[in-house]
């Protein structure tokens, strides 16, 4: 079969800025490629955003304009649609549901609406005979959706831990080679358009969060439960906590984690860790991302690069586009054809060993009475640290405990933090021992 004798697959694109402006332009400049890896060429015929007199990067010559993006979904001109508005509710909303009614395959990024309306999502699916791809919602340029949908079909997963938000480890590495403090490198990461004006939504966790629901439900067979996610950022993670954890071997990595226990029960949290320095989830510096997998039978698999960015970010629209064109569709959740009840794990259940810093005036009796506490609340010690010798002012001292529930060392960390002695919170981090 040859592209030039088999009609071309017609393509609507609702939303031009950073990625939808890519697509279109990857589809045109790879256009002959693209017909002969998809059996047909995949032409672009109409788009949507909201400034039609905005320049886009990408020629519009014999491209239908849509002010309104549901009438692209519902353009006769138009097979698959391709929603890159983004939000939740909204615009986007409309327009996946408008194709799929039509049933129209749809492609999207929209990591929001998939992990926080995963339900309606399927629903409307239910309700279709169209299928809905979404490769780039989840790290970017890194085919992580197909690895597990389709490489790792065959194993159940035990285990994902991802870098999944290249703000925070553009800052966390960023700190860890200069030993410059939070605030300063956030600025840097805002110049070199790393950063949102607004970083919230990435520092604090919220962005890896979606994307983490997503990989669980897809690893682990659930709905995306982002609600059962203990999230927590990058924000409290100080220089003093970065140069601790480098003299005893770690990194300090924002880690989205969603792990089976052997009840069966998932855990799910979104927070900074340390991770050893050997690790490869260390060696993931700049913006990048990564996620590590691990399946019975194949072991763990490590896949890194690009999280995010109009190019790396069209690569994985376009790669939808061609399976598409191929006629391959999977069932929403991979290699589970409906959601299954998960057991979520209560998160104070979770075991293994922490990293703890303290502030406390150099005085004597302070270590016993921190001893004491962790011995009341059954917290077994491995290493304590402090550099410096300052009587009377204020010091780091640096605790590493072996294997501990959760709920114990939350416990232990509220006592410590009483003791007249103790400046501030002790700043608590998980150690995930990965190789
Ligand atoms: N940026 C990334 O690196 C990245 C990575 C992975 C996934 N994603 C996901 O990809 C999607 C798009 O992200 P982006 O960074 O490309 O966003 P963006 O640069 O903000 O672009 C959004 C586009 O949607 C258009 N738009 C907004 N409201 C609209 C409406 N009511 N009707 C029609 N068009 C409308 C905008 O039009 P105007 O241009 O006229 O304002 C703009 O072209 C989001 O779901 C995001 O989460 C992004």
């Amino acid at each position: 079969m040859t592209s030039a004798t088999t009609a071309p697959l017609r393509i609507g694109v609702a939303g031009l800025g950073n990625v939808g402006s890519a697509t279109v332009r990857l589809l045109q400049d790879n256009a002959a490629v693209l017909a002969d890896r998809a059996g047909r060429p995949l032409l672009v015929t109409a788009v949507s955003a909201r400034d039609e007199k905005r320049p886009r990067d990408f020629d519009r010559a014999g491209i239908t304009w849509h002010q309104d993006a549901v009438a692209l979904a519902q353009d006769p001109n138009v097979d698959v649609v391709v929603e890159l508005i983004g939000g939740a509710e909204g615009k986007a909303w409309d327009v996946i549901t408008a194709a799929l009614k039509l049933n129209k395959p749809v492609v999207s990024a929209n990591k929001a609406m998939l992990a926080l309306r995963g339900g309606d999502v399927l629903a409307a699916l239910d309700s279709s005979q169209a299928a809905l791809l979404f490769e780039a919602a989840v790290a970017g340029g890194i085919p992580v959706i197909k690895t597990l949908r389709e490489g790792l079909a065959a194993n159940h997963i035990n285990a994902v831990y991802g870098i999944l938000n290249g703000t925070c480890n553009f800052i966390l590495s960023t700190m860890t080679a200069t030993g410059r403090a939070f605030d300063d490198v956030l600025t840097e990461a805002k110049v070199l358009g790393y950063a949102e004006a607004d970083p919230t939504f990435d520092i604090d966790g919220h962005d890896a969060a979606h994307k983490l629901a997503l990989l669980s439900a897809l690893a682990f067979g659930g709905m995306p439960a982002v609600d059962a996610i203990k999230i927590s950022g990058i924000r409290a993670v100080s220089s003093l906590d970065i140069a601790f954890a480098r003299e005893l071997g770690y990194r300090i990595r924002l880690l989205g984690i969603a792990r089976r226990r052997a009840d069966g029960a998932i855990e799910q949290s979104v927070e900074a860790c340390l991770v050893p320095q050997t690790s490869p989830l260390a060696t993931v510096e700049g913006p990048l991302n990564a996620v590590y997998l691990s399946g019975d039978y194949v072991g763990k698999v490590l896949l890194t690069g690009a999280g995010a960015g109009g190019k790396p970010t069209a690569s994985a629209v376009v790669a939808d586009i061609v399976d598409i064109a191929r006629g391959q569709h999977l069932p929403l959740l991979g290699q589970f054809s409906a959601p299954t009840k998960i057991k979520m794990a209560a998160i104070g259940e979770r075991v293994g060993r922490y990293f703890l810093r303290l502030q406390v005036i150099d005085q004597p009796g302070v270590i016993a009475d921190v001893s004491a506490i962790l011995r009341d609340c059954k917290v077994s010690l491995e290493t304590v640290l402090q550099r410096g010798r300052d009587p009377g002012q204020e010091v780091s001292v640096i605790l590493t405990t072996h294997d501990t529930p959760q709920a114990q060392m939350d416990a232990a960390a509220a006592a410590i933090a009483k003791l007249s002695s103790v400046r501030e919170a002790p700043h608590v981090m998980r150690i995930e021992d990965l190789s």
